[in-house]
């Protein structure tokens, strides 16, 4: 059984050689294939007697065990060599920074627009909402313009091309004013609204542009005076810009649903900004047409509404001086705000 010993040791010697899993298998055919070295054993014992048959068959037989598991253990070689290429090949550099795929932030106008309804909502104010195509009554008629105001024209207030139940061409809303009006003639007094949101006017430059945001507010009671307007208004600004060093003046104005009628300024008096009048807002005591126009009777019901541009109080609030960048999309001004 010299012969078989020697076929294994060569066979491991062979296998052992092989350089790739190729040449490898081409080396195990040199043994266990058709016509292998131990296969031409096998197909010689045919020839022996039987005795010899059953004890130099199960020797070969030993054999071929002993060259597979040789055969296999240097598959496996091969097979663990590869993992490791593969390893080393598709290792990670966890120290490389990392690729994420970005968060989206809250625009400044919005910021100043939720921290608007927080401050109004705890003294009370509800919060309301409504279209941005209105129709004549509510944008015009109910606030007191008369037909021929300028306000109405196509100069000042974009139109759509679509009429309302009587048959007049519907503005896009020029103020949120019209949400105060669809607001009180549902509630009963005290009626206490702010309606902020997106409003229209054909604009365009610095400090203007054709769409921007507004929040009015309205407080309707059996008598709420301009001085409750002043301590409203003034609280709120001192609450927005967080600091008690701000003064407010009212200047007397003009608007066809407020008599008496302000703008209302406002002063930094400390700071970097200190000591200059911005003009932030428009306000009065609610004529009595609109109180009727309300539903509502005016020898008994009486109140305050103002309106404030978004843009320009987050404009003031951080310092900016061009409108326009609010609406350019550039994330380099944008992320300075989260
Ligand atoms: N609606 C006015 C405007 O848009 C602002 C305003 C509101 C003025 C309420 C007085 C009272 O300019």
């Amino acid at each position: 059984m010299e012969d078989l010993n020697q076929i294994i040791e060569r066979a491991r010697a062979d296998f052992a050689a092989a350089a790739t899993p190729a040449a490898l298998e081409d080396v195990k055919a040199v043994y266990l294939g058709k016509n292998g070295q131990l296969t031409a054993l096998l197909k010689g014992l045919a020839k022996l007697p039987v005795e010899e048959k059953r004890e130099f068959g199960s020797k070969i037989n030993q054999a071929k065990q002993a060259v597979e598991a040789a055969l296999n253990e240097r598959r496996e070689e091969f097979a663990r060599q590869k993992l490791q290429e593969r390893l080393a090949s598709e290792a990670i550099d966890i120290t490389l920074p990392g690729r994420s795929s970005g968060t989206g932030g809250i625009h400044p106008v919005m910021k100043t627009w939720m921290r608007v309804e927080e401050i109004f909502r705890t003294i009370g104010f509800d919060v309301a909402d409504g279209p941005e195509v209105e129709n004549d009554w509510y944008t015009f008629t109910a606030l007191n313009n008369p037909p021929n105001h300028p306000a109405r024209s196509m100069q000042d207030t974009f139109y759509v091309d679509l009429v309302d139940e009587t048959g007049k061409q519907m503005p896009l809303r020029p103020h949120t004013s019209p949400m105060q009006v669809r607001y009180a003639r549902q509630h009963k007094p005290p009626i206490k609204v702010i309606a902020p949101g997106r409003t229209y006017r054909v604009d365009s430059d610095a400090t203007h542009s054709p769409m921007f945001h507004q929040v009015e507010g309205l407080w309707i009671d059996e008598n709420i005076s301009f001085a409750d307007l002043k301590g409203v208004y003034v609280d709120f600004l001192r609450r927005f810009f967080e600091t008690e060093d701000l003064v407010a003046r009212f200047r007397p104005s003009y608007f066809p649903f407020t008599e008496p009628s302000a703008e209302v300024d406002m002063m930094f008096t400390s700071g970097p900004r200190k000591g200059k009048w911005l003009e932030i807002c428009g306000a009065g005591e609610v004529h009595p047409n609109v109180v009727r126009n309300f539903g509502l009777d005016p020898e008994r019901y009486i109140g305050f509404a103002f309106g404030t541009g978004l843009e320009r109080l987050t404009m003031l609030r951080y310092g900016i001086d061009d409108l326009r960048l609010f609406f350019e999309g550039d994330l380099r001004f944008l992320k300075q705000f989260n």
